[in-house]
């Protein structure tokens, strides 16, 4: 980054997902412990930091509960604990299905924050208040028409193969509406945001769409080039992903081609065989 700084850190670790090898808690918390402390140096002076993080029912919760405690450790300021609503679930018969994704956010120094409305219009009446001396309700003294999206999110529809923005392969992609969420609560046009996981790339994409810089890389090439085709594919074609298709489509096809020209070149020489069983 040189000396550029970010105005916000949106990051999102893989934590005992099948796909990832499964590390101790301690152990993943301290890895989490160092790439923290990478993000306070590259955060300018008032910033924001948004984190992903499992709390997994059937191993006591974490790493939610230690990865709070090394936060306390480190010099970042707790701001919210927010809640977002899957759709799919897991669990048994006998426990209330887990639908929690839960995102923490803390912030360095003192950065703005812009209040952010859902799409759920207010309808209820009520809290009925004195202004001026006029009794008025909430609906005449309220900013919006929409709700104020609060830190439970039950309005973001979790990625599916049947959405636009669904990228194939990519297991553990975030809704860009929630992401777009918080770059617009917590950034300004122009400003840098950094991801330090980008796999399926949504948090380049929706700074591409809200006029942001981003910085993201990821382990794996894979995804660091799935994230790539997904800007490129954005850029030309205005689709955020490739619904029930895929990044690698094109070559998939060039090598069906291939595979099917083969097939034909190495084919055994026709032999005209008796028809048996004929239908009239
Ligand atoms: C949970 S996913 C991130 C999902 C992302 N927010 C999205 O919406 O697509 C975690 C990603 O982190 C990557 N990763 C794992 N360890 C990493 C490391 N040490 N440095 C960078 N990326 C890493 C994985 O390859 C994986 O793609």
């Amino acid at each position: 980054m040189g000396k550029e700084r970010a105005a916000l850190a949106i990051h999102d670790p893989p934590y005992n997902v099948a796909a990832f090898e499964i590390k101790q808690v301690s152990e993943f918390v301290e890895w989490c412990n160092q790439w923290i402390s990478l993000t306070y140096n590259v955060l300018s002076k008032d910033a924001s930091l948004y984190i992903w993080i499992g709390a997994d029912q059937n191993d006591g919760f974490q790493p939610l509960p230690d990865f709070m405690i090394m936060m306390r450790g480190q010099r970042f300021s707790p701001r919210s604990f927010i809640t977002m609503r899957n759709q799919r679930g897991y669990g048994t018969q006998k426990n209330w299905m887990a639908v929690r994704q839960e995102l923490l956010y803390y912030v360095k120094g003192n950065p703005d924050f812009q209040v952010e409305y859902t799409d759920i219009p207010k309808v209820l009446k009520g809290y009925y208040k004195k202004v001026d001396g006029k009794v008025t309700e909430n609906l005449q003294r309220s900013k919006s028409e929409h709700i104020r999206a609060s830190n439970v999110w039950v309005d973001i529809q979790q990625v599916f193969y049947r959405m636009e923005e669904n990228v194939s392969g990519c297991y553990a992609q975030k809704p860009l509406k929630s992401i777009e969420r918080i770059i617009r609560a917590s950034s300004n046009a122009n400003d840098l945001v950094i991801d330090y996981f980008s796999h399926s790339g949504t948090t380049l994409l929706a700074s591409e769409i809200l006029d942001r810089k981003c910085y993201t890389v990821d382990i794996d090439p894979v995804f660091a080039e799935i994230t790539i085709r997904r800007l490129e594919n954005f850029r030309k074609t205005g689709r955020t992903g490739w619904q029930n298709g895929n990044p690698f489509e094109g070559e998939l096809r060039e090598l069906g081609a291939q595979n099917a020209q083969l097939d034909i070149d190495n084919a055994p020489e026709a032999v005209e065989m008796p028809v048996q069983n004929t239908l009239m």
